[in-house]
Order: structure tokens, then sequence, then C-alpha cells
């Protein structure tokens, strides 16, 4: 019987993540003046050893030690062959998936929130501000906060605060605070009720809060915390990937198709950018990030330099944006409702490296609810959109007749999130479409922003 879980020891757990800025070149984020942002500006918003991270050129970096301690809970994860739901496509592909779903939180999310919390515990932080989409990142910062005796608190995006109210829970039980976005609590927040009290809240929306919250606490021992998106947060996640190349490496395996959901880009970027690595350097790999065809950000918005929240509080970055006004429909994958993308991933995209695809809410559930019923894990709704496209690729294999290996990383467990399966059952979820006008009309707001350069890495 071939191997169903490739596993590691914790001595195998690596040491150093992979820093992709030494072998990528990007835009500059830009200040108000339209000018390069200097680090130093962003201290008050990070702390200073990470704000280091996020510029750094060196292709390695340590993983410190009491990083490594906390990780190893549930670290190494299991690599595991994904036999039923092969037998089920009736597909050549050998199919496997990096487990994520086994950390506390039940997502890849912590393999950023301990680093961060570690590194702002180092700097003499006592509480950090956060937003979260669908609660895997708020639960898992709250988590982290709890192992290093930091205060947490969480803008949570309304519409998933309403969906999702166990992540609130679990975000308590860990020690955190958690409120609906958008809140009284910050001009962010009242502005955004103000123009609209029935929103259903947004990411952009949740990320002005929380920034706002941070910077104007007047203790100075406040930071914000970002779950996605920036170099630091990729930096973090690859340690998902480096520890797949060891487990492939164990059973001879070398994969041809790379998979991974994609909202801010993290747990894509966590599994793929080693193997980027590899395809720089002249191996052929097809690497796939998947967003949701209802916020299309790589596959139908362009390459610009636009804000990374909605009140414009961030620098510009270079990114696919759908706009930083743009409130994505409420989809149920809450964690890729966001209108733009990591810049290192969307440079990726612009140098042909790696090739979006979107797939959409139905879609997306269909392939959640067969891989539970085959290979008996019930998805997230974020992960689902990793699944619908390994599906399609597995299938193409069986219409070539080709033997291809797919990896995709399975970024989370859906256990908190079994209000959409109820209501994809009940036939009450649906598609939805953006005209080209709506797509058109959202991305108005950079328009008169400086456009950032066609760059070519190598
Ligand atoms: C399970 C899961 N997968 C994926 C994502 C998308 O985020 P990212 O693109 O940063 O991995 C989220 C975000 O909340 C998530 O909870």
């Amino acid at each position: 019987m071939a191997a169903r879980k490739i596993l590691l020891s914790e001595a195998e757990i690596p040491r150093k993540w992979y820093n992709i800025l030494a072998d990528i070149k990007l835009n500059p984020p830009l200040g108000p003046d339209g000018k390069p942002v200097q680090p130093e500006a962003l201290a008050p918003v990070f702390p200073m050893n990470l704000i280091e991270q996020e510029v750094s050129p060196e292709r390695w970096i340590d993983v410190p030690e009491d990083v490594l301690k906390v990780l190893s809970i549930w670290r190494p994860s299991p690599l595991i062959r994904a036999l039923s739901l092969e037998k089920a496509l009736d597909t050549p592909a050998r199919i496997y998936f990096k487990n994520e779903g086994v950390s506390p939180p039940g997502s890849h999310k912590p393999n950023t929130a301990v680093p961060q919390a570690y590194y702002n515990k180092v700097f003499g932080i006592e509480k950090i501000t956060t937003e979260t989409g669908a609660g895997q990142w708020g639960s898992a910062l709250a988590f982290a906060c709890a192992q290093f005796g930091i205060e947490c608190k969480v803008f949570m995006v309304r519409v998933s605060f309403d969906q999702k109210p166990y992540r609130k829970s679990m975000m308590e039980t860990w020690g955190g605070k958690c409120i609906a976005s958008p809140s009284t609590e910050t001009k962010a927040g009242r502005d955004a009720l103000e123009k609209d009290p029935e929103t259903p809240g947004s990411l952009g929306i949740a990320i002005s809060e929380a920034i706002e919250a941070a910077v104007s606490d007047e203790t100075g021992k406040t930071r914000y915390s970002l779950g996605s998106v920036l170099n630091h947060v990729m930096l973090h996640q690859t340690i998902i990937g480096l520890e797949t190349k060891k487990q492939l490496k164990k059973i001879g395996e070398y994969p041809d198709i790379i998979i991974g959901c994609a909202g801010g880009g993290s747990n894509f970027a966590g599994i793929a950018f080693p193997f980027v690595y590899d395809k720089i350097n002249g191996q052929e790999i097809e690497i796939y990030p998947v967003e949701p065809a209802a916020c299309p950000t790589m596959t139908k918005a362009p390459f610009a330099y636009d804000h990374g929240d909605t009140a414009g509080y961030t620098p510009l970055l270079p990114m696919h944006s759908l706009g930083h006004a743009f409130v994505p429909p409420p989809v149920h994958a809450g964690g890729l409702r966001y209108h733009g993308m990591s810049p290192i991933v969307s440079q990726l995209v612009v140098e042909g490296i790696i090739e979006p695809k979107a797939a959409t809410q139905l879609d997306s559930m269909a392939a959640g609810v067969l891989f539970a019923r085959t290979e008996g894990m019930i998805p997230a709704p974020e992960t689902n959109h990793a699944l619908a496209c390994v599906i399609d690729e597995a299938i193409k294999a069986k219409e070539e007749g080709k033997e291809k290996v797919i990896l995709f990383n399975w970024s989370g467990h859906g256990l908190i999130d079994l209000v959409a399966y109820d209501k994809y059952f009940a036939g009450d979820l649906q598609n939805f479409v953006l005209s080209e006008e709506e797509l058109l009309r959202s991305q108005k707001v950079f328009e008169n922003f400086p456009k950032p350069q066609l760059i070519k890495s190598r």
C-alpha cells in the first residue's frame, strides 16, 4: 500500500525561513509624498525588529528558539497523500496536501502569529491590535499572544462576526478581545458606518480600524499586526514549503503543480515560495494561486499602487488591487475577501512565474464536500478554492493520461465554518458575478496614484 502520511520528527522542523526578497525585486512602498517609505516611518505601527525583517535582503533568516518551541506544539505538520480523493476522481495524478489545519486555531495563520507576537514581546510591546476576516487570523493571534503574555484586540469583519460566533469564543478563551467591524470605536469605523449602516464590513475597513487603534494608543506600547500581505508574513509562512520539500524528498517525489488559495497570499506563499526558488533556477513547475471569482484581485484587477486599507492609512503598495474602497460580496470564504494582494505574489504574477486562477463559491463548496466525503477532514471555505483547482487539474491529468504530482496547501479546517456547509446543502449559497462596470468603478480610487514599474527580476 502506498504511504498515506509523510511525517517529520521535531528535530526536522526547519531552523531558517526562506526570504524570497533575495531572489526577486519589488517596487518600493510609497508614502503620501509619492516617495519610497523609509523603514523608520513605520515605527509607530510595527516593532522595529519586524520592520527590519520586512525589508531584509538575506536569503535565510533564523527562526528564534522561543518561536520554535511554540511552533513545535503542532509542527512539523503532516504531508498526506489524498489516496481516497484520487480514487474518487479516477485520476493517474498523485495528490499530496500539507495539513495546516492541525494547529491549535486550525489553520496556517499561527505560523506567523507566533513569531510576530514573539518579536513584539522582545521589543517591549504589551498590546497588539489586528483585523480578521473569517476569524482564523484573529484566533491565531490571540493564541500566540497568550503564549507570550501580550494583550490582543481583534476587529472582526461584521459579516463573519455574525456567521462565525465561535471564532470570538476561541479568541476570548485565549484571552483576546474581539469586536465587530466597522465599530464606533474608531474614526475609520464610524465613517464606514455613516456611509452604509448596513455594511457587511471588509478586511480593508477592519485593517484601518486596527491601525488607528494601535497608533492612537497613548502608552506607546501598542502595535498593529497584519496576518497576510506583508513580506515578513510571507517569510514566516515558508516553513510550510520547506517542511514539504523535506517530506517529498523522503519519498522521492517532486511536484509538477503547486496550488494554494489566496486571500492576501500568505498560505499560498508558504507552500509555494521554496519551490518558486527552484523555478527561478530552472525547474519546471506550474504554480497556481486560487482566488474567489467574487473577489478577483489577480485575475481581473490591474497591478497598481494602492492602499492596503480602506481609510488609506497604509503606504501605497505595488499590488493587484480591486480598489481600497471595494467591499467584496459576502462569500463564506471570509479570509479571501480582500481587495489587494501580497506585493510579492503580485510581482510573481506580473513576471509570469505563477499563474492565478479563480474559483466560484459553489464549485469550491462542491470540492470541499467531495474532499470531506473521501479524505474525511472538513476543509475551511477558503481552502475549498484550492481544492476546486486541484480537482480540475486531477481531471485534466486523467484526460491527458499523465501521472502528474499535484501538491496543495490544506490551509485550514472548516469546523467553525459549518454554517457555510449548512447553507450550501440548503441551496442558499450563490455565485456572485461582478460586472465590468463595477470592477472599473472600484478601481477609480487609484487612478491618480503613481504607477508601479514593470520590473523583471532577472
Ligand atoms: C483557512 C484559511 N485559508 C486561507 C486564508 C487566506 O489568507 P492568505 O491568503 O493570507 O493565506 C485564510 C484567511 O483567513 C484562512 O483562514
